[in-house]
């Protein structure tokens, strides 16, 4: 079957839609990228060209979460720079209950990593993660929390063995994570390019590894926002090799490790 190319037109209006609607910033480079993400779509629907696509994500809120979720780069795994973790777990141990939030939580690694470290350290599951993302399929993901076994290599053997289940038999690839009864994991669909007042106030926000696909003025819109959603004196962590102009920023201070303290 041969590819359908995507004209340099089309991908503008590509570019365009996906800056709009949720402030990723894509490069003029990944127009093969797009092409291969999308073409399953076109061939969804029977469709032969781009423009016919992309009059369809405009008017079909349903296709444009298939666009979104096609489009967004999901990368990620369990413990995923562990200095935030170690950070995570000395909160813990002086905690009696603590609220955290993994914004851009595809599918899951990191809301799961922080909820281990909590349940660990915080008696009677007096904690609550919440992990939000805007592509719904990696969300589908994060609600089942059924990983590949291979995930688990990065999971500390103390956390595997109290949280991890392997299938048997046929499963045996797969590992299912268990917080327990009582355990409290909230997913939902949240874009950050919004104020979300209704995920109510918490400790910590997790904001990893999601800023580099914006630009400077969309970083600041975003951490604005998500600190609307931080207790004073809680803290943002944001990922070690990600940056923003924080001079832009009044009330936050930087502690160390990307993380920063709201005061
Ligand atoms: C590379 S993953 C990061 C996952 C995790 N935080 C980590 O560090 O491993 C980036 C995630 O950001 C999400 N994302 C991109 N733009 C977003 C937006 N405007 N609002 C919410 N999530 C967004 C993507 O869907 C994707 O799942």
């Amino acid at each position: 079957m041969l590819p359908i190319q995507i004209s340099d037109v089309e991908f503008q209006i590509v570019q365009k839609l996906l800056f709009k609607e949720v402030g990723i910033s894509l490069s003029d480079t990944k127009k093969k990228m797009v092409q291969s993400r999308l073409e399953k779509r076109l061939r969804f629907h029977n469709i032969s060209n781009y423009s016919d696509y992309l009059k369809i994500v405009q008017i079909s809120q349903a296709e444009k979460t298939e666009f979104l979720n096609e489009l967004s780069t999901n990368e990620t795994y369990f413990f995923r720079e562990e200095k935030h973790f170690e950070f995570l777990e000395s909160l813990a141990q002086k905690s009696t209950n603590m609220r955290v939030w993994s914004a851009a939580a595809s599918m899951g690694a990191e809301a799961y990593s922080i909820a281990m470290v909590l349940d660990s350290n915080i008696p009677n599951k007096k904690w609550e993660v919440v992990g939000t993302d805007i592509n719904t399929a990696t969300l589908n993901i994060c609600k089942q929390g059924l990983y590949q076994f291979s995930w688990s290599s990065k999971i500390p053997v103390k956390y595997q063995k109290k949280y991890c289940l392997r299938g048997s038999k046929a499963h045996k690839d797969k590992m299912l994570i268990d917080m327990g009864q009582g355990a409290s994991m909230i997913f939902e669909e949240n874009n950050l390019l919004e104020t979300n007042l209704t995920l109510g106030q918490f400790d910590v926000i997790f904001l990893r590894n999601v800023l580099l696909y914006f630009t400077d003025e969309t970083k600041i819109q975003v951490i604005n926002n998500v600190l609307k959603n931080l207790k004073t004196g809680g803290f943002l962590i944001i990922s070690l090799t990600e940056h923003f102009d924080d001079k832009e920023i009044k009330n936050i201070k930087y502690l160390h490790n990307a993380i920063y303290q709201k005061v």
